[in-house]
């Protein structure tokens, strides 16, 4: 268990930024994702807290105790690299001791960990075999096992099942949270799936170009996004360009209350908050398309000038394509240069909600 601090970090790769003026506290046993697009500095600020990079500028503090300097087999982490290199010329049993033997523990002390850290990743029965003859999720397995065979205060995770298909990436992110919260390490994990960082996440860091979009639980980054970007990024979102004028939105379709100053705006709606029904009205909606998952069916509805939104109805809604229907927000944000500016809840009334304008 550990308490991680980072504060005004930085890193200049010339004249750059990877990351800039990052700021996040990591509580002890926390599992933190950061989620970002590619190239927006996740992979960076890890190896920054690894020691496997030197921040231009900043302070990252373990325990209180400033480690920003020091080299990474002096800092209580432990890493698993975004390409999970294993030792090829080596069995799994040498892989997971490799770390130990560097720090001269005696023998039998050595292979009671190895064995302890196999059993903890299901791999008890493994540690002849060469690491060729593994498979790609049991080889991801071995270089999480050589991590916390170490015995880390602070755990790294660098995409560590991107390359796995979606079943054992889902069993094997499971097992990382069981054996986090077992041993209560304090947790980084990088990742690209959304997913993947709602199912795992006490904290989701959601970063752009080296910089914090929003730091909050899961279901806050769903449900209260702070800026269009994190808005569009987790989850599906609908998007609708508009106009304020006077309070009201000028967009032809949806005559809503935004009390805001003049000027364009961005709406957004989930697809669950959209609602639509049948209409006869000349500037009606189209269904463009539904499909069926089974638990839901999701809608696709084109509007007059053609932007596409996307609805979540019942799975025996008897909705069709070719269908003309009248949508409408039950709840919305609006969004001015990235930045929430009004956000109204789910309400049932009319009145409050979006509905599309008589003609
Ligand atoms: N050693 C380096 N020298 C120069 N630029 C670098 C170096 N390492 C990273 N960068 C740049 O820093 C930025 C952040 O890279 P980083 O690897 O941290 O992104 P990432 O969020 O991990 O992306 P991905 O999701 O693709 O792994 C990128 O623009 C990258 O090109
Ligand atoms: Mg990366």
């Amino acid at each position: 268990m550990a308490h991680l601090a980072i504060e005004g970090v930085s890193k200049l790769f010339g004249t750059t930024f990877a990351v800039r003026d990052f700021a996040l506290e990591v509580g002890d046993g926390e599992l933190v994702c950061l989620l970002g697009p590619s190239g927006s500095g996740k992979s960076t600020l890890l190896r920054m807290i690894g020691g496997f990079e030197r921040p231009s500028s900043g302070t990252i503090r373990i325990d209180a105790k400033d480690v920003t300097n020091l080299p990474p087999e002096r800092r209580p982490t432990g890493m698993v690299f975004q390409s999970h290199a294993l030792w090829t010329h080596m069995d799994v049993f040498n892989n997971i001791a490799f770390g130990l033997k560097l720090r001269r523990l005696p023998k039998a002390e050595i292979r009671e960990r190895v064995e302890n850290a196999l059993a903890l990743v299901g791999l008890a029965d493994y540690g002849r075999r060469m690491t060729t003859q593994l498979s790609g999720g049991q080889q991801q397995r071995v270089a999480l096992a050589r991590s916390l065979v170490l015995e880390p205060k602070i755990l790294l995770l660098d995409e560590p099942f991107a390359s796995l298909d979606q079943h054992l990436r889902e069993r094997l992110r499971e097992e990382v949270r069981d054996i986090q919260q077992r041993l209560g390490i304090t947790t980084l994990f990088v990742t690209h799936g959304q997913d993947e960082a709602l199912a795992l996440a006490d904290r989701i860091v959601i970063m752009r170009d080296g910089c914090t979009e929003q730091i909050a639980p899961p279901s806050t980054i769903y449900r209260q996004p702070q800026t269009a970007f994190v808005a569009g990024f987790i989850g599906s979102m609908n998007f609708v360009e508009s106009h304020i004028r006077n309070g009201v939105c000028e967009y032809p379709l949806f005559p809503l209350t935004v009390p805001v100053e003049d000027g364009p705006v961005t709406l957004a709606s989930r697809p669950e908050a959209l609602a639509i029904r049948l209409s006869d009205r000349a500037n009606a909606a189209t269904v463009h398309r539904t499909v069926d998952f089974g638990t839901h069916k999701m809608v696709d509805v084109d509007l007059a000038d053609g932007t596409r939104l996307k609805a979540m109805v019942a799975p025996d809604d008897r909705i069709q394509a070719g269908m003309k229907v009248e949508p409408s927000f039950t709840s919305f944000f609006a969004f001015r240069d990235n930045a929430l500016v009004h956000e109204s809840m789910p309400s049932k009334s009319d009145a409050e909600a979006g509905r599309l304008l008589p003609v």
